[in-house]
Formats: C-alpha cells, structure tokens, sequence
C-alpha cells in the first residue's frame, strides 16, 4: 500500500502568508503542518509516500524533507501542473508511483487525532473499491457531507459544500482507493469552481457499490483558514509522542 499527500492548492484562505509560501508548510506545533501527515501515514506502516505539491514550493518541501530518510519513509514529489485544478486532478498525478498498488491518499491540511491502523487494515481486507473517512461536524456546509441511511451503515450520498446540508458527517480529506481511482479521474468533468473534485470521485464508487465508511472518533481538523489553523495548533500542542527532530 502506498501514500499520497495532496499538498498543492492556493491556499488563498491562508492570505497573506500563502502569498510567498504553501501552506501545507506553515507551522502546526512545532513542525510544518504536511509533517502529521507523513507522520499518520509511516505510523500505519505506509513508508512509501509520494507528495504532490505546486511548482513554486517543491524545492522548499525537499529541503526541510528531503527523500524522508530523516523520518525513516522514502520520500518521493511530483508537480500538479495546474495549479488550482483541485484534489482529483492533483491525485491524477500519482498514477505512475501508485501503478497498480491500493493507495491511502491524504489532504495534507487534515490534522487528525486518530490512527489510520484500524481503518487501514478494514481498507487491506476489502478486495476493491474505496473507504472514507466520515467526522460528525457543527460546520458540515463548509465541507463534502455524507448522508447515511436509516441503519447509519451505509453512505446514501455525498454533497460537496451543500448550502443546506442533509447530515453532520464531513467527508474528511482521507481517502483509501483502489487503483481504479485513475479511471474514475479519467471521466471527471471540471466542477463549479473549476476543479476536479475528489467528491466526484467518491461519489463514482458510491454509484458502483463500492464506496466504505468508517468514523473517526477522535478530533479532526482541516487548517485551511486561519482560525482551523489556530485550532490545530492548540490540539496539536496537547499531543507528546514527537519523535522526530528535523
Ligand atoms: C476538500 C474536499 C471536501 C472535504 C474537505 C476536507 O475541500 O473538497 O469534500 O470535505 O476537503 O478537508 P476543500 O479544502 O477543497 O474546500
């Protein structure tokens, strides 16, 4: 199983220090922000990460990370080519490092308290098809909403940013697929606000029958504005198990 971590993006929420840097390198505690989720993935045994970032800041990802050695997982980048052409098309970019393997694809601004070990072994065990991760919310209209059925054991539909949303549960920016992702991307068709949307992508694998859930029970947090950032900062600062120094 490999790893990918979607670090590209505008950012433009994070103004003005996204004027001169990529957020997924502003301070969480005290390390960049993309670090917990190269951490979350290596602690579930996924050492193999590729992180796909914007033009301007690769160089700066591969000086503070280099080919990852220093938080024992190799390490590799890749260019999305355009810039603010969304999550699936920044996903497409893996195709040639995921080949045929399943993935486990991050948000790198997706600060989150639980481990992946139990959500990744359900993931190893499904034969295809892909697994995401839902978290009940106050604020689901800023984020993918999940409707679930009556039993609460099945994913009804996926809303992206739904002004009247339908359910508590945000889709959050973790995402397991099979290598069948590549196809569905293949398809998508740019959305409203121009990208290719990984909502659209799930909601591919809804459509076939084959999209999982589980729930993190844990805090989650996605640190694009400058308040979420404040707040995984606060959460962050509670958690001690660092054992990196970079
Ligand atoms: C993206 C996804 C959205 C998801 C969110 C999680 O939103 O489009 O479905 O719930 O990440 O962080 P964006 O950050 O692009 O607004």
């Amino acid at each position: 199983m490999k790893g990918v971590i979607l670090a590209g993006g505008t950012g433009t929420r994070l103004n003005p220090f996204t004027k001169i840097i990529n957020k997924h390198l502003l301070p969480v505690g005290r390390y960049p922000m993309i670090y917990w989720s190269i951490k979350k993935l290596s602690d579930a045994g996924i050492k193999d990460i590729l992180i796909v970032t914007n033009n301007k800041h690769t160089a700066l990802f591969k000086k503070i990370f280099g080919n990852g050695e220093e938080l024992n997982v190799s390490l590799q980048y890749e260019v999305q080519k355009k810039d603010g052409g969304g999550a699936a098309d920044a996903l497409l970019c893996s195709c040639s490092f995921i080949q045929s393997e399943k993935c486990v694809v991050l948000l790198g601004d997706n600060i989150f308290e639980d481990s992946l070990v139990p959500f990744v072994t359900k993931f190893k065990k499904q034969s295809s098809g892909a697994r995401v991760l839902l978290k009940k919310v106050k604020d689901p209209e800023r984020y993918g909403v999940a409707v679930l059925n009556q039993d609460g054991n099945q994913i009804e539909s996926i809303h992206e940013k739904p002004k009247r949303p339908l359910s508590p549960y945000c889709v959050t920016g973790i995402y397991m697929y099979d290598p069948h992702v590549f196809t569905y991307i293949n398809k998508l068709r740019p959305s409203d606000r121009n990208e290719l949307e990984i909502t659209d992508v799930n909601k591919m694998y809804l459509a076939n029958g084959r999209l999982h859930f589980d729930i993190l029970e844990g805090w989650w947090v996605d640190a694009g504005t400058h308040e979420s950032l404040f707040h995984a900062n606060q959460l962050v600062n509670g958690m001690t198990d660092l054992e990196a120094d970079l």
